[in-house]
């Protein structure tokens, strides 16, 4: 058992309770055509995102890495009325593509995109006092994963949840020998959270169409 079953377990699911969806459809279809890396969530994933997001009436989200916009489409659907989310964005080209795949999907009005690496662009949200979050959804360059947690947690209130997805890495979270940054990511993460009294944090490890990895769910303590 392995890749080929997880790929088709993920199929039987997003037909029976994902269903099909355009604007999602067309914004996976424009980001293959234009060559963009296949390492969007996974429509199960991105349902997971937006119920979530449900759950807690979110009005206010963060995401961290937009690529062309998949994640931001299932969160920015899931906002409460008046809601809004800002997602940042390295690569410009990435992020043109999203605002289109954005606007396609009739959500510009709630989706501010920000260009930038997002170590400058938080601090900019930082100084414009904006936050704090309902949910934040980080899911950029691995390594800085722990800074972007740490960065969330002083952005949020409690009942915020923090979301930070592939942070199991085929396993290779356990290989405390790992040179690979991503690893290392994940791994610092997890020693933050261990001395972090201000959250309640689990980390699920999924399979499916994109391979063995996982994610972890913090919940902002208090309120
Ligand atoms: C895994 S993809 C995001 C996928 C997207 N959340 C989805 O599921 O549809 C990671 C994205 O983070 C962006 N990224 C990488 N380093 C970044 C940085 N330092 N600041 C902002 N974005 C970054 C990449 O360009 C890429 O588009």
């Amino acid at each position: 058992m392995g890749h080929e079953r997880w790929t088709a377990v993920d199929s039987y699911t997003t037909s029976s309770l994902v269903g099909r969806d355009r604007a999602l459809d067309e914004t996976l279809q424009a980001s293959a055509d234009a060559g963009l890396p296949a390492i969007a969530v996974s429509p199960p994933q991105g349902k997971l995102l937006h119920l979530l997001a449900r759950s807690i009436g979110a009005s206010c989200i963060l995401e961290l890495g937009t690529l062309g916009g998949y994640s931001t489409i299932w969160l920015a659907r899931a906002l409460a009325p008046g809601g809004h989310l800002i997602t940042l964005e390295a690569n410009s080209d990435y992020a043109d593509l999203a605002i289109a795949n954005i606007e396609r999907a009739g959500l510009s009005a709630v989706v501010e995109l920000r260009l930038g690496r997002a170590l400058d662009t938080l601090a900019e949200l930082h100084v414009e006092d904006r936050g704090p979050f309902d949910l934040v959804f980080i899911d950029a360059d691995k390594q800085s994963t722990p800074d972007y947690f740490a960065w969330a947690l002083e952005h949020s209130h409690p009942g915020t949840l923090i979301i930070a997805d592939n942070v199991i890495r085929d396993g290779a979270v356990i290989d405390a020998d790992s040179d690979d940054p991503a690893v290392e990511g994940a791994r610092r993460l997890h020693e933050l959270l261990q001395s972090e009294s201000r959250v309640s944090a689990t980390t699920i490890q999924t399979v499916g169409l994109k391979g063995y990895d996982g994610f972890t769910l913090a919940l902002v303590n208090g309120g």
